[in-house]
């Protein structure tokens, strides 16, 4: 065996496997070395101390190579790894998808914002509605054609229709099963449930059987406003309205009224607001004073459940308008459709917050 050889093999070594095969070669239990340490039994016993000197002194110098030279194979690796690995932090990053509030949720946060800060509440009602609730209670019976001007989806009543209302199973008759044509209906359900004085906004869907158009969808969203307490008037109403106007369009905001009809309301008016800033009115929805009817319709019920009437000279005011309609006139959108219609992202990415 040649260790001058051995010792270059080693210093030559470019890897840890090959320095691995290397030890074996030479130091593992067939190798050659240790094969010629085998053979020291044979000779004599001063050759044997001369041989063994040699050999064990071979041993020692490979070993101490074998060690220096994976000492620097082992640094080597290390160093390639971590140039690998480096990472440059000054590299731009990669962009990750966000996803956003859609336009009319990020309005209703703003408009529920409002109210909250004068102290409503926010409740919801079930989209799928009782006939009862929808007309009925807001003093549109059956034969009045007010009915007509909010055309309905009826739904065919399934055997067990669950969605009736507070304390239902107590009423023998809420009429037919449809979607909400407005929000209203959560006035008379509220009252039901809740004495007065109370402050509440009830935002949510609702659904007009209608051709759609650019200004006109099958689906749309409302806010409606209720506020019920013993001496109540139209000028609560106005400060309401022109406090949204200003939360929604800055402190030159106005408000204006004109006498209109809705038959839950009385007297009943549709309110604009001027956008200061553009100069216009924007025509948002309707408003009035909560009609007698409505409170004797929420009495009743009460009365049959076995609570107490509670709406005797009470007075309260309303409203309700559209969340699309508003967004619309503020960002000039020209047509409602785009606002659900489906993967229109190119139009929903314009608003993301
Ligand atoms: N419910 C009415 C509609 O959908 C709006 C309204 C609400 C009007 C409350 C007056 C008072 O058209």
């Amino acid at each position: 065996m040649d260790v001058d050889s051995a010792l270059r093999q080693i210093e030559a070594a470019g890897s840890l496997e090959a320095l691995q095969s290397l030890k074996v070669q030479y130091l593992g239990k067939n190798g050659l070395l240790t094969q010629q340490m085998k053979t020291l039994g044979s000779l004599t016993p001063e050759e044997r101390r001369e041989r063994g000197r040699q050999l064990n002194e071979a041993k020692g110098r490979l070993e101490a190579a074998l060690e220096a030279r994976e000492a620097v194979l082992r640094e080597k690796a290390l160093q390639e790894q971590l140039e690998k690995e480096a990472l440059d932090v000054s590299l731009p990053g990669y962009a990750f998808p966000t996803g956003g509030l859609h336009l009319t949720s990020q309005i209703l946060q703003e408009l529920l914002d409002i109210f909250r800060r004068m102290g409503h509440s926010v409740v919801e009602g079930p989209e799928v509605e009782s006939e009862f609730f929808n007309f009925d209670g807001v003093n549109m019976p059956e034969w009045h054609p007010a009915r007509d001007m909010q055309d309905t989806f009826w739904l065919e009543k399934p055997e067990n229709f669950t969605i009736r209302g507070p304390f239902a199973e107590n009423v023998n008759d809420l009429g037919g099963a449809l979607l909400r044509t407005h929000t209203s209906p959560m006035q008379v359900r509220y009252m039901i449930q809740h004495n007065p004085p109370f402050k509440i906004v009830v935002p949510g869907r609702v659904f007009r059987y209608e051709q759609t158009d650019a200004s006109h969808e099958a689906m749309f969203f409302q806010l409606e406003g209720l506020v019920v307490g013993p001496d109540i008037t139209m000028a609560d109403l106005k400060g309401a309205i022109t406090e949204l106007a200003r939360g929604l369009f800055g402190p030159e905001a106005k408000v204006r009224f004109q006498p209109t009809f809705f038959p839950f309301v009385e007297p009943g008016a549709q309110f604009a607001m001027w956008w200061a800033e553009r100069e216009k009115w924007l025509e948002l929805g309707g408003s009035g004073m909560v009609h007698p009817n409505v409170f004797k319709a929420v009495d009743d019920y009460r009365q049959k459940m076995g609570l107490p009437r509670a709406y005797e000279g009470m007075r309260g005011w309303a409203f309700g308008f559209g969340i699309e309609r508003l967004a619309l006139l503020r960002y000039g959108i020209p047509d409602i459709r785009y606002f659900y219609q489906q993967n229109r992202l190119s139009f929903l990415r314009q608003f993301r917050n």
